[in-house]
């Protein structure tokens, strides 16, 4: 059951105290618009997207590769006419890639080039100065006047420590330079981070941020993905897709098939120029929607109709069988 909405025109910014138009009205709406950019999100991302909007708060997008986590964030962008601004995290991010830096080498020059021999003091304060910074995805995101949507993505790869730098940010919306001083936003950007959960994230991370779990959609949700994102694909094609795609994800599967590989999958078989597909005619083409080759025996036997093979300790012996059912050359 879904309870009428009235929610108010204005709200208040929190970063300068200033009313504020909000990007939508109702989380339905969130929904429709999402759907203009060809992406589907169920009511729950509609949800969470409309309350990180009035709340103001930073969303942490968690869930398997594949799964529309980085694609909400940029749909969201189009949706609202925001610049997205993207900060990809890896191992070994630090300040200087995510914040600021100083532009070493200008700096470099302006000393070079001091032919009025200046007192240090000065010299120092104009190189520290704002013409010397080279702003990165955080700060540039903080410091924009057009609506921002940043995406930290991949949030997982940093250590926990380069984690701290985000906390500022994420809390209190400013980067502290200690040569200039406090940034803060006049304008919130709507900030998703993503991760797949690959390490546990800090509390302290996670308390700052509405959480969302990505997970496979259901038959008709991914029905629709595929019609929306693969030109050219009939209405019946897209079921049959995604119902075996459904079939598949059942197994027990070491990497279960993404949507993006789902989306590949259906790309294949129109490139193939198949109509329609039978659960027999998949496993020609399983390498495109699995990536392990013991994945790809099991979901070729299941669709197949043929009984799983295991060894006494539970692994798959696709080699073996192979073999035993290799047509005899003779
Ligand atoms: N709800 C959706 N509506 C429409 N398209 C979707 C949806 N979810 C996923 N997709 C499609 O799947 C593709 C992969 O999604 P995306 O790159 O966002 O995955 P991800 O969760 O960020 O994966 P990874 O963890 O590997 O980065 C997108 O480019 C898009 O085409
Ligand atoms: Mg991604």
């Amino acid at each position: 059951m879904t309870r009428p909405m009235t929610t108010p025109h204005t709200v208040t910014n929190q970063a300068n105290g200033e009313e504020r138009t909000p990007a939508f009205a109702t989380p339905d709406e969130v929904v429709a618009r999402l759907r203009d950019q060809d992406y589907l999100a169920d009511p729950r991302i509609g949800m969470t997207v409309f309350l990180a909007d009035r709340l103001q708060k930073p969303v942490l997008v968690e869930g398997p590769a594949g799964v529309g986590k980085t694609e909400l964030a940029r749909s969201v962008a189009l949706a609202t006419g925001a610049r997205l601004i993207r900060l990809q995290c890896y191992e070994g991010l630090d300040e200087s890639k995510a914040l600021y830096e100083w532009n070493y080498k200008k700096q470099l020059l302006r000393i070079q080039a001091d032919d009025r021999r200046e007192a240090w003091s000065e010299l120092e304060e104009d190189i520290f100065s704002e013409a010397f910074l080279l702003d990165r995805p955080l700060l540039a995101a903080i410091r924009s006047s057009e609506p921002v949507v940043l995406l930290i993505d991949e949030i997982d790869r940093v250590e926990v420590e380069a984690e701290a730098l985000m906390l500022e940010v994420l809390s209190d919306f400013q980067v502290t330079i200690p040569e200039l001083g406090t940034v803060t936003a006049t304008r919130r950007p709507t900030v998703f981070l993503t991760s797949n959960g690959t390490r546990d994230l800090s509390e302290a991370l996670k308390r700052r941020c509405l959480y969302l779990h990505l997970t496979y959609p259901s038959v008709e949700r991914e029905r629709e993905i595929l019609l929306a994102r693969v030109p050219g694909l009939s209405d019946g094609l897209g079921d049959q897709v995604a119902r075996l795609v459904r079939t598949i994800r059942d197994l027990d599967l070491k990497k279960p098939p993404s949507i993006s590989e789902a989306i590949d999958w259906a790309r294949t078989l129109i490139v193939l120029g198949m109509a329609s597909i039978r659960p027999d005619e998949a496993p020609e083409t399983l390498n495109v929607l699995l990536k392990h080759e013991a994945d790809i025996e099991k979901a070729r036997r299941a669709l197949l109709g043929l009984p799983p093979v295991e060894d006494a300790s539970g692994q798959i012996h696709s080699d073996l069988f192979r073999q035993r059912e290799a047509p005899t050359s003779q």
